[in-house]
């Protein structure tokens, strides 16, 4: 019997630059990422950052589990925790969960309660990422009404003398520079939702 996981294109739950993310056939609660080329630059400085903190990673609540990599028929697969919600579904990004319209006061209150829990747990937990790519940040509802936010992608960091990695004092510097440029990115771009005054609030003093 072949050990090899059978992956259908209708698994697919999105691609990026790098890789396609499917539905683990025989897991509901994991995902398979497929790289696009077997060398990926990105899939090897996450992998680097995995390895370096690992104990860091294992306690995060932001960052995607990782289980390990396996064969499968489209090619090595790494194995993740899915950002799944209550309801079976898969969570959704950032990019799709905040409007670009002024939404109700109940709907922008619930959001700038997600962005502040982000915000706490970011600059908490100190994560090294590479860019502001609000794709890569889910936004997850393990229950009705209860929300966190997910990293799923892009953790790391290119340098070759990684000092996020080895001292916690670089990390928080380097997260606090990250989270104030997403916090800009955003009040660029989703100004009727991150607008000047909650963007003010949301950056780190
Ligand atoms: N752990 C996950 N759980 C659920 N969906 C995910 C997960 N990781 C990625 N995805 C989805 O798959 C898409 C592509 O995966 P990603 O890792 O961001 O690839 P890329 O490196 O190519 O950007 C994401 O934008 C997201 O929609
Ligand atoms: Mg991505």
């Amino acid at each position: 019997m072949s050990d090899i996981i059978t992956i259908d294109e209708q698994l697919l739950i999105g691609a990026g630059g790098h890789q396609a993310t499917y539905i683990h056939p025989r897991d509901q609660t994991k995902c398979i990422k497929i790289p696009h080329t077997p060398d990926d630059g990105d899939v090897r400085k996450e992998m680097r950052y995995r390895k370096s903190c690992a104990a860091k990673l294992e306690r995060s609540r932001l960052v995607t589990k990782f289980f390990g990599t396996a064969e499968t028929n489209l090619g090595l697969g790494y194995i993740f925790e899915r950002v799944l919600d209550y309801n079976g579904k898969t969570g959704r990004d950032l990019k799709e969960f905040l409007p670009k319209v002024k939404p109700d006061a109940r709907t922008l209150q619930r959001i700038w309660t997600v962005m502040l829990n982000f915000k706490s747990d970011f600059l908490h937990e100190n994560i090294a990422i590479v860019d502001t790519d609000i794709t890569n940040f889910m936004v997850q509802e393990p229950a009705p009404g209860v929300y966190r936010v997910r990293i799923v992608d892009n953790i790391g960091t290119p340098v070759l003398i990684p000092l996020v990695y080895w001292f916690e004092f670089a990390a928080a510097w380097k997260a606090r520079r990250y989270w104030n440029r997403i916090v800009a990115w955003l009040a660029e771009n989703y100004s009727e939702v991150i607008t000047a005054e909650f963007a003010a609030q949301l950056k780190a003093q």
